[in-house]
């Protein structure tokens, strides 16, 4: 008897052993036949037991009903751990590599400037404005003229102008500042008016800390019936909500522009307290709206204007204007 169920064991172990080794499902298949069909050693085994005496045919016919349990179980395992690998396989080489084609150098982002520029355009964008754009190069009629700046009156001094050797002397410029487009605007389109006029500047001035000749602002105009000087401060102060976050105010104070009446400069406070200048405001003056062929009966309006660059420059914490136009890179990929 023992020889009977040494076999079985034998033929048990063997077919373990080869059901794990198995490491294919066409090499488990073949397995399975070698050791679980019907030349297999187990079955074998099982036909042989007809030949054994009565009480050892009950034994060793009990081995092998457990052996085969044992072996069609170990099979049906392996076939799970093979298909699952196989699974796998499939599901890597099937995988979608949605990174394959990203640069593996670090990408490049836009300059602060144009950054602090976009989000401004967005901010207004998202209260209602549009997006005008005016030329770079400018008349003295749009630049001064039509914004009430009276001939020879030093604010025209005072905005440095850098005069462009075209047609009569005096007649053409590097616009001082993006108001021309206020005028450009009103003769374009009747009210209501709700723009946002961002551009590059220029003025005659020394680079230092907070200069350069060429600099970024936005203008901001506004004509419709009715309009006073609380929707003004209401606007801007919903900007700078909008802007910098609920738990910065601004506020206004007295100054003067030629071509708004009253005018004012623009300040918000940090939550620490302090104050930070952004730029002037003031009622558009009958003249202006005039000059852009709007009846001041009729209509009026604000207009508010500042310096973009000065946006990055706080937010960034850089003291120096200059580094910004150092196009330095070591710099510039910081922000
Ligand atoms: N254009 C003015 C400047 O450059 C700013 C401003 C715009 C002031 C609109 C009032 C209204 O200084």
């Amino acid at each position: 008897m023992t020889a009977e169920l040494d076999a079985v064991v034998r033929a048990r172990t063997d077919a373990l052993a080869k059901a794990a080794a198995a490491s294919t499902a066409g090499e488990l298949a073949a397995v399975e036949t070698e050791v679980l069909g019907r030349q297999s050693a187990i079955v074998e085994l099982r036909r042989s037991l007809g030949r054994l005496e009565p009480e050892v045919r009950k034994a060793v016919g009990q081995a092998v009903n457990e052996a085969m349990g044992a072996i069609g179980d170990a099979v049906a395992a392996r076939r799970r751990e093979l298909d699952a690998a196989d699974r796998a396989v499939r599901l890597e080489a099937e995988r979608l590599d949605l990174t394959e084609f990203a640069p593996r150098r670090r990408r490049g982002h836009l300059h602060p400037f144009t950054a602090a520029w976009e989000r401004l355009e967005d901010v207004f964008v998202g209260m209602g404005f549009e997006v005008a754009e005016g030329p770079e190069i400018e008349t003295e009629w749009f630049n001064f003229g039509a914004l009430n700046f009276p001939e020879g009156h030093p604010a025209r001094e005072s905005q440095d102008s850098l005069w462009v050797d075209w047609g009569a002397p005096g007649s053409t410029l590097l616009r001082t500042h993006t108001s021309p487009v206020q005028v450009r605007t009103m003769l374009a389109h009747e009210p209501p008016i709700y723009v946002v006029c961002p551009g590059r500047v220029f003025r005659q001035d020394t680079p230092d800390a907070t200069h350069m000749p060429v600099f970024h602002q936005i203008e901001g105009l506004v004509i419709d019936r009715g309009i006073s000087l609380g929707d003004l401060a209401g606007t801007l102060d919903s900007f700078v909500k909008a802007f910098f976050g609920g738990e910065f105010s601004s506020r206004l104070r007295p100054s003067y522009f030629p071509f708004t009446e009253p005018s004012a400069e623009f300040d918000v406070q940090r939550p620490d307290g302090s104050w930070l200048e952004l730029g002037g405001c003031g009622m558009v003056h009958p003249n202006v709206l005039r000059a852009g062929g709007i009846d001041p009966e009729q209509w009026s309006g604000f207009a508010f204007g500042f310096g973009i660059d000065r946006f990055a420059l706080t937010r960034h914490g850089v003291d120096d204007l200059r580094e910004f136009w150092s196009g330095d890179s070591r710099f510039l990929s910081q922000f």
